[in-house]
C-alpha cells in the first residue's frame, strides 16, 4: 500500500471488477484514453479479471487508486519496463468523474513516481495522451512532465510527455525543503 496526500495506491483485487467493468464500458473514458470500448460480458470479464490477478510480472505493476477514506476512483501503473535503457511508461485513470479537477490524479502520478524512484533504478518515465486532452496535459505537466514527441497513430494524434530521474529527485527535494520551512 502506497499512501499520498490525497490517495492510497494498492493492489488490484477482485471487487475492484466492477468499478472497472463500468470504466471500461464507458465511451467517454474510452474516448479520452483512446482506447476501444469493451464489448465482453461481466461474467467473461470477471472470469478474465480473476485469471489476470494472479498473474504478475517484473515488466510491470497495476494499481486501485483509493481515496484516503477508502473509495475506489481510478487505477494507475507502470509497464513496458526495460532495465536495459531505464524507463517505463505510466499509465493513469481517474474513472470516477467526481473526483476529476481536484488534484487525485496529480497526486497519483506524483505518488507512483516517488514510488518508482525509491523501488526501481529507472531513469525516466514517460507517457502518452490524446493532443486533445488538455486536462491530463495539464496534470502531467504540474508532474514535472514535459513534453517532447507528437505522434500519429491509428487516426489519433498523441503528445508524449516526459520525466528524468535527476527531475524528479530535485522536484522532491524542493518539496521537502519547503514542508520543513
Ligand atoms: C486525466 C486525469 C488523470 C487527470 O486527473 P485529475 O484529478 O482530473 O487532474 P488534476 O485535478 O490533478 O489536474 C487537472 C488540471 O487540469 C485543469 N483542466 C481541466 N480541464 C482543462 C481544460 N479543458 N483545459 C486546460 N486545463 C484543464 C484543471 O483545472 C487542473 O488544473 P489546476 O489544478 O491548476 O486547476 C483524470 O481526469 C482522468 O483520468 N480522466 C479520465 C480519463 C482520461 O483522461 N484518460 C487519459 C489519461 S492519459
Amino acid at each position: 500500500m502506497i499512501i499520498g496526500s490525497k490517495v492510497i495506491l494498492r493492489d488490484k483485487k477482485l471487487a475492484d471488477a466492477r468499478d472497472d467493468y463500468t470504466w471500461q464500458t464507458d465511451s467517454e473514458l474510452a474516448q479520452l484514453d483512446a482506447a476501444p470500448l469493451l464489448v465482453t460480458s461481466f461474467p467473461q470479464y470477471l472470469s478474465d479479471y480473476a485469471g489476470e490477478l494472479c498473474y504478475s510480472s517484473s515488466r510491470r505493476r497495476r494499481f486501485a487508486v483509493d481515496t484516503l477514506d477508502g473509495k475506489h476512483i481510478g487505477n494507475c501503473s507502470y509497464y513496458g519496463v526495460d532495465k536495459t535503457k531505464g524507463k517505463a511508461e505510466l499509465g493513469i485513470m481517474i474513472g470516477n468523474r467526481d473526483y476529476w479537477d481536484k488534484g487525485y490524479g496529480t497526486d497519483v502520478v506524483n505518488t507512483l513516481v516517488s514510488y518508482i524512484s525509491r523501488k526501481t533504478k529507472l531513469k525516466r518515465i514517460y507517457l502518452k495522451t490524446l493532443d486533445s486532452n488538455s486536462r491530463a496535459q495539464e496534470c502531467f505537466k504540474k508532474c514535472g512532465f514535459t513534453p517532447y514527441r507528437h505522434l500519429a497513430s491509428d487516426g489519433f494524434s498523441f503528445m508524449f510527455m516526459e520525466i528524468h530521474r535527476k527531475q524528479w529527485e530535485q522536484q522532491r527535494t524542493e518539496t521537502d525543503n519547503s514542508n520543513h520551512t
